[in-house]
């Protein structure tokens, strides 16, 4: 009786093996590290993009670049465009296709670029599973979830309160732009560019959560701004 017991739990417990190898799937790991790894000072990755609610995927090269001032998200939608969205720390960002029917918007943020600690004062969530790696996960004002590999502290994957969850598939840490690919091109400086943010801006910090500003606002507009765009598409 006893044995058939321990049988069926040691079945369940096993059932629950497989749930636990879910991503989704947390535990309370003993050594609870303090806070993430902080963001080198520049790296290059290649972020695998599911927006969920749209069900459209994107490749994002992002190029963090602390030291001089300018972050670079290159975003590749599926089949479709290839928009460069490169910040800076004065706060004023550059969106713009190339090529054929070509865009530009240029857009003044309430911050600038995330600073490489912009996780301090995340909450520790324990351990998780994501694409076959051990990680730490966090989570900061319900807006950010972050996957961190226990083995090594890189970044692994985010995701966003909308769903949205980005995969880091490479992380070369130390890897710079060249400076040329930097360079907003001149339609964008040119009276015809739709700069239509002001308004817009204000309004979605008028809606943008308390906490948020504070911590995050940069990866909030962004997002908006982004699902507006490719929600239309
Ligand atoms: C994107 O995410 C949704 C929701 O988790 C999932 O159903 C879908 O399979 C994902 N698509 C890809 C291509 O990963
Ligand atoms: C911020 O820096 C970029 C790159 O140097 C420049 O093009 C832009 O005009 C600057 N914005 C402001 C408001 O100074
Ligand atoms: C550019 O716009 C024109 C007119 O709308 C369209 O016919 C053409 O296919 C567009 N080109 C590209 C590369 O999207
Ligand atoms: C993990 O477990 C320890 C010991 O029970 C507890 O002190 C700690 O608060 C837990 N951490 C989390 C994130 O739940």
């Amino acid at each position: 009786m006893a044995l058939i017991s321990s049988a069926i739990l040691a079945g369940l417990l096993s059932m629950l093996a497989v749930n636990f190898a879910n991503p989704t799937t947390t535990s309370n790991g003993s050594d609870e590290p303090t806070s993430p790894t902080p963001w080198p000072l520049q790296f290059h990755s290649q972020l695998y993009v599911n927006l969920t609610n749209t069900g459209k995927l994107q490749i994002d090269d992002l190029w963090y670049d602390w030291p001089r001032g300018r972050n670079l998200n290159l975003l590749q939608s599926q089949l479709g465009d290839r928009l460069y969205d490169v910040e800076w720390n004065n706060k004023t960002s550059f969106l713009f296709t190339k090529g054929e029917n070509a865009t530009c918007r240029v857009l003044t943020f309430p911050v600038g670029l995330l600073r490489p600690d912009w996780l301090d004062g995340a909450t520790y969530l324990g351990r998780a599973w994501t694409g076959g790696f051990e990680c730490h996960l966090w989570t900061k004002v319900d807006f950010v979830w972050y996957y961190e590999e226990v083995a090594t502290g890189r970044p692994v994957r985010w995701d966003f309160f909308n769903g949205m969850t980005m995969h880091v598939m490479t992380f070369e840490v130390g890897a710079v732009l060249d400076d040329s690919e930097w360079q907003a091109p001149e339609y964008c400086f040119t009276e015809n560019v739709l700069n239509d943010n002001a308004e817009i801006i204000e309004e979605e910090i008028q809606d943008m959560p308390k906490e948020i500003e504070s911590v995050n606002a940069l990866d909030y507009l962004h997002f908006r701004k982004f699902f507006r765009k490719f929600s239309s598409m």
